[in-house]
C-alpha cells in the first residue's frame, strides 16, 4: 500500500474535534480554556491530562505524554500511525487514499506476527519433548521455575538446520512463506545457493521478544555451554528495531497497573530473575547501549528510572552514556536514577545472593542522576585547587547544555556552583563564555575575550527570539500569515531558524491550521517532542493581544542577527580584498543599515 497523502491527514485533523475523540474514551470535564481528565497514560489521582480546543492537542504534565488525535489513538487504542488514521477516517465515514508509485518503506506483512508467534509456541512446545529435556535442566541449574519459564515464554529449538521447515513443512511447496521467513530473520539464504536455506537458531535456549502490543517480534538464543555467542539475537527485521524494543517491558505492564518505576538491566536473565524474585519491573535492552527512544518510551510508562549498571569501569562509561541521552528527557515529574552493583554481579547473580528485600532496599537507594555526575566529574579534578573548580565546571558544561527544562538546569548548575565555590551568575557567564569561544573560531577583533563576550550575549539573545517565534508559532499559528519574506531566515544557517523557516512556509501555505495538525509535520523528526512541548508550556508574561507584536519583534531581531552575520562574513572577505563587485555593494549598503541601528 501506497503512503497517505500529508494532505489527507491534515484535512482529518481539520475535520475531527480532539476533545469529542478524546471524551468519547476518556470523560473530560471543562476547565478554564481547556478540559481535564486523570492522565489515562499513567496512574495519578488528581488530574494533568490536559485537552486543548484551541489546538487540537493534549499534554499531560505528569508523564509528558502528548500529541495531536492521531497521536491520541496510536497510544490509547495501541495503533500503529496508518491504522489510528484509518480509525479516525472511518469514523468520519472517509476513505483513506494512497500515494502510489513512491512508497520507500519496507512493507509490514501482518502475518508475519502471526509466524513468529507460531514459531514461539513451537518452541515452547520442544522443552516437553525428550530433546528438550537437556534445556529443561540448563533452566533448573539456572534456578528458573517451570512457572516463570511460562511466564516469559521461554522454549528451546532442537540442533537441527530445518526446525523450521518441520514445523512448517516443504518450503519447495510454498515460497512465500519461506521468503517471509526470511523476512522476519528466522531463516538464513545460504551463501552462493540462495535457493537453499537454513535456520537461524539451533541448539538454543529461546527468549521471545515481544512488542509494548504483546506480539512476539524477535528472539534471543542462549547456548547452553561455552559456545559463541552467547546470545544470537534476530537481526533488524520490518517488525524489530533493536534500539526501539525493551525485553520484558510488555510482561512488566502486564504485572503492574501502575508502573510508577522502571528498573533497566542488561541482561535477558536478568529481567527474568528478578520477576521469579517478585521483582516485576524490570526490562532490558537488547544487547545495545540504552538509546534515547528507550527512555522517551519508558518515560511514557513510569516516571522514574532506574538504569542498573555494573560497578566496574565499563558501567561507569556505560552510565554516563545513558546520562547523556537521559539529561534532555528530564523535567517536572521525571526521575533518572543510577544503580551500581558490585563487581562480578548482575542483578540475576544479585538477586539470587541477597533476595527480594534487600535487592528493593539496592534500588531505593540508588543514585540520583546529578548526584552521580557531579561526584563522577569531581573525581577527575583536584578540587582543592581554584584551577581545578574552573576545571569542573568546564568539563560540567556539555552535560548542563543537554538539560532543557529550565528548573533542572537551575538545579544543576546550583549543585554544580556548591561545589566549584563559583558563585551561579558567575558561573552562567563562563560557560556561555566558553560555548561562544567553540562556536566562533574566527576572531577579527584585537581584544578576543571581549569579543567573544559581546557574542555569547548576542547569540543567547537570539536563541531566546528563535524559541519565543517558534513557540508563538507552534501556539497560535495563525500569528504567521502577520510575517511577509522570511527566506533570509536560512542564511542563518542554523537549526532554529530552518524550523521557523519551515513553520512559516507551512502556514503560509495552510492558513487554517491548529497547532496539533502543525505538529503533524514534524511526526518522524526526533525534533518532535522538544516542539510539542514548546506548543503547550505556559508562556510567561503573555499579554493577551501582544503575541503578533512579539513576534514581529523576535523577527527584526533576527533580522538583524542575519545582516551583521552577513556583514561579517563579507568584511572577512573584504579584508583579504575578494569582494566581487556586487557584493561591494551589498556591504555598503549592509554597513549603513547597520550604522542606522546604532
Ligand atoms: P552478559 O554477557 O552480561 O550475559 O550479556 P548475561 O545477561 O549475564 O547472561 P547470562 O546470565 O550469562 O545468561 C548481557 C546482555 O547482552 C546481550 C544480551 O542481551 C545479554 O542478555 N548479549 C550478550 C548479546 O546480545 N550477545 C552476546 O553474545 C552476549
Ligand atoms: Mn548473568
Amino acid at each position: 500500500m501506497g503512503l497517505i497523502p500529508q494532505h489527507f491527514i491534515q484535512d482529518l485533523l481539520n475535520r475531527v474535534d480532539i476533545v469529542d475523540l478524546i471524551d468519547s474514551r476518556v470523560p473530560l470535564k471543562k476547565a478554564g480554556a481547556n478540559y481535564k481528565a486523570c492522565c489515562p497514560f499513567h496512574g495519578e489521582k488528581t488530574p494533568s491530562f490536559n485537552v486543548s480546543q484551541s489546538k487540537q492537542f493534549y499534554h499531560c504534565f505528569g508523564c509528558g505524554a502528548n500529541g495531536n488525535a492521531i497521536s491520541f489513538l496510536m497510544e490509547y487504542d495501541r495503533l500503529e500511525f496508518p491504522d489510528a488514521v484509518e480509525e479516525l477516517a472511518s469514523s468520519l465515514g472517509l476513505e483513506v487514499p494512497r500515494e502510489v508509485g513512491n512508497d520507500n518503506r519496507p512493507k509490514i506483512d501482518n502475518s508475519l506476527y502471526d509466524l513468529m508467534t507460531k514459531i514461539a509456541n513451537f518452541y515452547q512446545q520442544q522443552l516437553r519433548t525428550p530433546s528438550g529435556q537437556k534445556a529443561v535442566n540448563y533452566l533448573k541449574n539456572r534456578g528458573l521455575s517451570g512457572e516463570i519459564a511460562k511466564q516469559f515464554g521461554l522454549g528451546f529449538v532442537p540442533d537441527a538446520w530445518d526446525s523450521l521447515e518441520k514445523l512448517f513443512g516443504s518450503f519447495a511447496q510454498n515460497p512465500k512463506l519461506k521468503q517471509q521467513l526470511i523476512d522476519c530473520g528466522m531463516l538464513i539464504q545460504k551463501e552462493g545457493d540462495a535457493a537453499r536455506v537454513y535456520d537461524r537458531f539451533r541448539d538454543r535456549i529461546m527468549f521471545p521478544i515481544k512488542d509494548k502490543r504483546g506480539r512476539v517480534i524477535a528472539f534471543g538464543g542462549r547456548v547452553m555451554g561455552d559456545g559463541e555467542p552467547k546470545y544470537l539475537n534476530s537481526p533488524e527485521t520490518p517488525i524489530f528495531h533493536k534500539s526501539n524494543e525493551l525485553y520484558g517491558l510488555y510482561q512488566a505492564r502486564q504485572a503492574n497497573r501502575n508502573l510508577a518505576r522502571i528498573l533497566i538491566v542488561e541482561g535477558y536473565m536478568d529481567v527474568v530473575a528478578l520477576a521469579q524474585f517478585g521483582i516485576t519491573n524490570a526490562v532490558a535492552t537488547l544487547g545495545t547501549a540504552t538509546t534515547a527512544s528507550h527512555l522517551q518510551q519508558l518515560f511514557r510508562t513510569s516516571r522514574e528510572l532506574v538504569l542498573c549498571f555494573d560497578g566496574d569501569k565499563a558501567g561507569r562509561k556505560a552510565a554516563l552514556k545513558a546520562l547523556e541521552h537521559g539529561l534532555p528527557q528530564l523535567r517536572e515529574g521525571r526521575d533518572i536514577k543510577l544503580m551500581f552493583l558490585p563487581d562480578g554481579e548482575d542483578p540475576d547473580s544479585m538477586v539470587r545472593k541477597v533476595g527480594k528485600e534487600q535487592f528493593t532496599k539496592l534500588i531505593e537507594q540508588s543514585e540520583p542522576i546529578f548526584d552521580f555526575l557531579l561526584k563522577h566529574l569531581s573525581a577527575q579534578v583536584d578540587l582543592k585547587t581554584v584551577s581545578g573548580r574552573g576545571q569542573l565546571v568546564h568539563l560540567a558544561k556539555p552535560y548542563l547544555d543537554k538539560i532543557t527544562d529550565p528548573i533542572y538546569h537551575q538545579l544543576f548548575s546550583q549543585a554544580l556552583a556548591e561545589t566549584s565555590g563559583i558563585a551561579p551568575d558567575k558561573l552562567d557567564s563562563l560557560v556561555s563564555q566558553s560555548s561562544a569561544n567553540s562556536q566562533s573560531p574566527v576572531q577579527t577583533v584585537s581584544n578576543p575575550q571581549q569579543m567573544a563576550r559581546t557574542k555569547a550575549v548576542s547569540q543567547k539573545k537570539v536563541n531566546k527570539s528563535i524559541q519565543l517565534a517558534i513557540t508563538l508559532l507552534l501556539q497560535e499559528p495563525q500569528l504567521g500569515l502577520t510575517i511577509d519574506g522570511y527566506d533570509w531566515l536560512l542564511s542563518l544557517n542554523q537549526t532554529g531558524p530552518k524550523i521557523l523557516h519551515k513553520l512559516l512556509e507551512i502556514i503560509h501555505q495552510n492558513p487554517n491550521l491548529t497547532s496539533g495538525a502543525l505538529l503533524e509535520f514534524w511526526r518522524q523528526d526526533k525534533l518532535y517532542p522538544r516542539l510539542a512541548e514548546m506548543a503547550m508550556i505556559e508562556r510567561e508574561a503573555r499579554i493577551k493581544g501582544q503575541e503578533a507584536q512579539e513576534l514581529n519583534d523576535c523577527m527584526a531581531k533576527l533580522l538583524t542577527e542575519a545582516r551583521n552575520s552577513r556583514l561579517d562574513f563579507l568584511q572577512q572577505k573584504a579584508s583579504n580584498k575578494s569582494l566581487t563587485s556586487a557584493e561591494k555593494a551589498e556591504f555598503q549598503q549592509l554597513l549603513l543599515l547597520a550604522k542606522g541601528q546604532k
